[in-house]
């Protein structure tokens, strides 16, 4: 293949490439390409979701984690970590705070915490889509036995994240403990999406020893698995973890490779991140100027936003998040998007009527 435009036309018709060439158009973009590549991005995009940005209203209901992962300010060994656990009524009542606010899918995020049972997880579960049975529940709590994945899915969950981190074998063991494995990790993600869950993936972008031959793997494990969603944004170092010092993932590296991946994955549901709108102001924007799709809200309690702290200048912790969040979707509106207030089920499981 002769060059860039030839690959990002290759990859827009035929949603593949080969991995060197997958490598040279991660790795050698020039400004005209880039620009292409967004074109590309967004032509892609609207062609399955027209304009609209789907809002996902994020509960993150425990900062308690059994995990050491090097990257993470939640890990076990962070002693300065203040942690909390949200009760079942607090859940709710986030919920239904972020019903009235007009959300449709609420996403229940945490650390890998013990104490968090599958009781407790089915009742909260089964509590939301009692009172609220026009919305779609996500969990994103970790790798658990497939059992456990099954019994929240009978309790009414129907989506779930959970990032690979990276496809590549050592890459994981350098950025998690012994104990913690891909194949445990890709093991837990064919179980949900065997048991009819949607599904989303994902890796953090500019992780210490990264290569762009990682993030080849993941783009090709991805589009073997075919997830739903991917959740990408960069990493971002914590100042009480092993990777305090390491430096941070660049923009131009996220936008990039979130735009490859819409182009890889046309139907995917794509985030853009809190991490994204962290490491610049505008982050979220060019987020879905790359070909991003969704948002994600916080409504957790105020006085416990500050305490979820996976890296450090997380965004909007202080303000009203959500206020500041539908500032943000106003902002987006006047970009010529507009902000689909449903449950935003991807493509695949809406037939035609996708908006
Ligand atoms: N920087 C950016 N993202 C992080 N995550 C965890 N720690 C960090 C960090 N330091 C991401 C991981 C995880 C998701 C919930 O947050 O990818 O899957």
């Amino acid at each position: 293949m002769t060059g860039n435009e030839d690959r990002i036309c290759e990859l827009r018709e035929r949603g593949t490439l080969a991995s060197e060439d997958l490598r040279e158009l991660l790795s050698t973009l020039a400004p005209t390409e880039e620009e292409l590549l967004y074109e590309s991005a967004r032509e892609v995009r609207e062609r399955w979701y027209g304009k609209d940005v789907y809002l996902r209203g994020l509960v993150e209901f425990t900062s308690w984690c059994r995990n050491d992962c090097y990257y993470c300010g939640l890990r076990r060994s962070n002693a300065r970590a203040e942690r909390y656990r949200l009760s079942e009524r607090q859940v709710l009542s986030c919920c239904d705070q972020g019903y009235d606010l007009g959300f449709r899918t609420f996403v229940l995020q945490g650390g890998d915490d013990a104490r968090c049972t599958d009781e407790l997880v089915c009742g909260i579960v089964r509590q939301i889509r009692d009172r609220h049975p026009d919305c779609a529940v996500t969990l994103s709590i970790g790798e658990r036995p497939r059992s456990s994945y099954e019994a929240y899915f009978a309790a009414g969950a129907e989506r779930y994240l959970l990032r690979q981190e990276t496809s590549n074998p050592a890459h994981y063991r350098m950025l998690h403990p012994p104990g913690l494995t891909i194949e445990s990790r890709k093991r837990c993600l064919a179980d949900l999406k065997d048991i009819g869950y949607q599904v989303g993936c994902g890796i953090m972008v500019g992780t210490p020893h990264q290569t762009w031959d990682h993030v080849v793997e993941d783009l090709l494990y991805m589009r073997g698995f075919q997830p739903h969603m991917v959740g990408i944004g960069p990493f971002i170092p914590h100042k009480d973890t092993p990777f305090r010092d390491e430096p941070r993932g660049t923009l131009g590296d996220t936008l990039h490779l979130l735009a490859v991946v819409r182009l890889m994955l046309p139907q995917v549901l794509l985030p853009a991140t809190t991490a994204l709108g962290t490491i610049d102001p505008q982050g979220r924007e060019l987020g879905i100027l790359a070909g991003a799709n969704v948002l994600m809200p916080n409504l957790s309690p105020r006085d416990v936003r500050g305490k979820y702290l996976l890296y450090d200048g997380k965004a909007r912790v202080a303000d009203e998040a959500v206020a500041c969040d539908l500032q943000l979707g106003r902002r987006i509106a006047r970009m010529g998007y507009e902000l689909a207030w449903g449950r935003g089920d991807h493509a695949s499981r809406c037939g035609a009527a996708v908006r």
